[in-house]
């Protein structure tokens, strides 16, 4: 049976901007808490910082012409709030703002639908040392800072995006200290996560008073679909304890049912909230924030990259633990490689929360593939890792699920956070030496896809010189 699309379903492909852009001295930006945290001697994998990146913000013109190339029909991308306000607070900054406008206007020339998300993980390194986002004056400041650019974009833009996953910035960034700040405090990570939630739901009102009329405004998140490794009550104990601070924590109380109790105990458990906490008193949570954080949104956006198979304590093992996948299918990350969780995932998501729309807002697999002796990178692992997770996209839409598009990540091969350069998501190649751009022939098959609105097979794209 031909996997055909609805008509109107958007394709596209992502990026941010610490990822990609390099230039971080250019025209008034202030530092970022991604600048400061990869200048730490151990903290990136290869040692390297954004600093080089794409060079994509010299070269946006000639990169939004291969977007064309490829008949992308959307480009999803971040704003720096850095350039935006240097120190994350006053008026905007005029040389900033010029290049968002000029990106947007390059974009809507080649009929690309820009979609842009506001914060991609790197605040300004000013509004850090206030207390960043575990004070609750960082809230009023990305308010702030979202209408500053609704206000410059709004005319044009149409699809918004509050924050790019909260998870990983309250987590990875404040409770396991492997992103920037690099703080290890779950209790901060706790204030992080309500914070971001809170200045998401006061924003989204503020976009849509500045943006056009009938613009979308969401949030994204990284959900992952648990599975249990046997049916033991550890098991199911140990799925129900990573569903509920992984995927529960973020979208009940987005979608107006609070924060969970069971996370909350959790939480207890594990030192982050003092003994006898409830979750509809926490005393962070003022008197109004659950009610501005169920403001409703106009879709949901979930980045998929894996699943989460969960393992209880073992004998003698406090640790939970996450079983590991198979090596053989396994991406650069070390992440598996399975569709049908995204299939699952987008109908428990809908099944359960009923967002008006989703999107795919990432999604894609990190192999290192070179180019070959023909100059071309037959990046044949990642042609089926989209092949299969765009064939889950559109059982889930066939199940019923509002799935109104899909991003691939990355556009580019770009700077993987805490492994610097060493991981490549492209569709493009990119040599960081010479800013040579290849397109793979995941990218090639990406575009007779969108051209098609099919998921076409894969035969005739890849090339034994490659990874087969
Ligand atoms: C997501 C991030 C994105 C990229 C991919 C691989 O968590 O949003 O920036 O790093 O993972």
């Amino acid at each position: 049976m031909p996997k055909i699309f609805p008509k109107d379903f958007l394709w596209g492909a992502a990026t941010s901007s610490y990822q990609i852009e390099g230039s971080l001295d250019a025209d008034g930006r202030g530092p970022s808490v991604w600048d400061t945290f990869a200048a730490r001697p151990g903290a990136i994998e290869d040692g390297t910082d954004g600093r080089g990146a794409c060079d994509h913000y010299r070269r946006y013109r000639q990169d939004v012409g291969l977007m064309s190339e490829l008949g992308l029909q959307a480009y999803r991308f971040s704003i720096a709030w850095p350039r935006i306000q240097p120190t994350g607070r006053g008026p905007g900054n005029a040389a900033g703002l010029d290049f968002y406008d000029r990106l947007v206007d390059a974009l809507l020339e080649k009929g690309i639908e820009p979609y842009v998300t506001l914060n991609h993980w790197d605040i300004p390194q000013a509004l850090h040392d206030a207390g960043g986002w575990p004070a609750r004056g960082t809230v009023k400041a990305f308010v702030d800072y979202a209408e500053i650019v609704a206000r410059r974009l709004g005319d044009r833009v149409a699809s918004w995006c509050t924050h790019n996953e909260p998870w990983c910035i309250s987590h990875l960034g404040f409770v396991n200290g492997e992103h920037a700040p690099g703080d290890k405090d779950l209790h901060r990570g706790i204030l992080t996560s309500h914070h971001l939630l809170l200045s998401h739901g006061l924003a989204v009102p503020v976009i849509r008073e500045h943006a056009k009329p009938g613009a979308d405004v969401g949030i994204v998140l990284n959900l992952v679909p648990g599975f249990p490794a046997s049916n033991s009550p550890a098991d199911a104990d140990a799925l129900r304890r990573f569903d509920g601070m992984f995927n529960r924590w973020y979208c009940d109380p987005l979608f107006g049912r609070g924060y969970p109790q069971d996370v909350v105990d959790d939480h207890i458990h594990d030192g982050g909230l003092p003994e006898g906490s409830r979750a509809d008193a926490l005393p962070f949570v003022h008197p109004g924030d659950l009610e501005a954080i169920a403001t409703p949104i106009d879709y949901l956006g979930i980045n998929y990259y894996s699943r989460a198979i969960c393992r209880g304590p073992e004998e003698g093992n406090a640790e939970r633990i996450i079983a590991e996948p198979p090596e053989d299918i396994k991406t650069d990350m070390g992440w598996e490689v399975y569709p049908d969780g995204l299939r699952r995932l987008l109908v428990d998501v809908h099944q359960t929360y009923r967002p008006k729309a989703l999107y795919v807002t990432e999604n894609g697999a990190a192999y290192a593939t070179p180019p070959s002796d023909d100059g071309r990178v037959h990046d044949t692992r990642r042609l089926n890792y989209f092949h299969g997770h765009l064939g889950a996209c559109h059982d889930a839409i066939a199940e019923g699920v509002p799935l109104a598009g899909y991003f691939a990540w990355s556009l580019f091969d770009n700077y993987e956070w805490a492994f610097g350069y060493t991981k490549r998501f492209g569709l493009v190649w990119v040599d960081y030496d010479t800013q040579e751009r290849i397109p793979k022939d995941s990218a090639r098959w990406y575009r007779d896809v969108i051209a098609a609105g099919e998921v076409l097979d894969v035969d005739g794209y890849g090339d034994s010189r490659g990874d087969s």
